[in-house]
């Protein structure tokens, strides 16, 4: 047993979590809403990412939201701090290894649909991985074959599409595409992005999908849309607008959430 999962186990008690969320910019806060929070710093778990992303905080925090047992993690590695698409392989396995069997995934994107503003909320359908990287490069044998047919999981889908009509708010559905970042895409990109099918773009996520189907949790996503793509205003993308705007759809897909995992 790793360091990181040991203190966790001991930590999380008679907790039992079967669903985790990677909360992303903007959802920081759903963490503060679990009853009988449990909080370890990400510094206190051997192979856990020293996230050097503003807006992002460093730590697993477990409790219930409503009935269900929930855990957390507040803060993700990104593949453009050290070009390691594996950077997120020991917090996923040690979810795993706690027991965990649903995968709720987050983050903040760029869209490339017109009638999607800043302020929405995306669920992901399907992926393309521009960014070309692969967290399972190197793995030996033939487990890293992984299919990505049913990468995000229907039923789970089906709930949180449910959750988002059942609290009355507009859930789209589309195609994420990774970029690596951490440079924003040039419009000549998200053009090229639009022709090969993405509404939404992004420097995250993607490898935390394949690593979770690799050990077999079952995964839902949703982007929480901060700006159009680049091109799309002609105003100029930054990381400050990011940080800003996530709050709004952050709420949206709070609410989501909440009534996906309390009901
Ligand atoms: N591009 C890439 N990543 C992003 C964007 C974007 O426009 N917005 C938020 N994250």
């Amino acid at each position: 047993m790793t360091q990181a999962l040991s203190v966790l186990d001991k930590k999380l008690g008679g907790l039992n979590p079967r669903t985790a969320i990677v909360l992303g910019s903007g959802l920081g806060s759903l963490s503060g809403e679990l009853r009988d929070p449990v909080r370890v710093s990400y510094a206190d778990l051997e192979g856990f990412p020293h996230s050097g992303v503003s807006g992002h905080a460093a730590e697993v925090v477990a409790g219930h939201m409503g009935e269900t047992p929930v855990i957390m993690l507040s803060g993700r590695a990104h593949y453009y701090e050290k070009g390691d698409a594996s950077a997120m392989r020991l917090p996923l396995e040690t979810l795993h290894g706690l027991g965990v069997q649903k995968l709720i995934l987050t983050n903040a994107a760029g869209s490339l649909r017109k009638e999607m503003p800043p302020g929405s909320v995306m669920r992901i359908s399907d992926h393309i991985n521009y960014a070309g990287a692969n967290p399972l490069i190197g793995e030996p044998g033939d487990r890293r074959f992984v299919g990505l047919t049913n990468a995000y999981d229907v039923e789970m889908a089906d709930q949180m599409d449910a959750a988002a009509r059942e609290v009355g708010i507009d859930l789209f559905s589309g195609v994420y595409m990774w970029f690596s970042g951490p440079s924003f895409e040039t419009p000549a990109e998200i053009k090229m992005a639009g022709m090969m099918g993405a509404d939404a773009v992004g420097m995250s996520t993607v490898p935390e999908v394949i690593l979770a189907r690799f050990l077999g949790l079952r995964v839902a996503a949703a982007s929480v849309v901060t700006n159009f793509a680049a091109g799309m205003s002609g105003d100029e993308i930054s990381h400050e607008e990011t940080k800003q705007m996530a709050p709004l759809g952050g709420e949206r897909l709070a609410s989501i959430l909440r009534h996906m995992l309390s009901g």
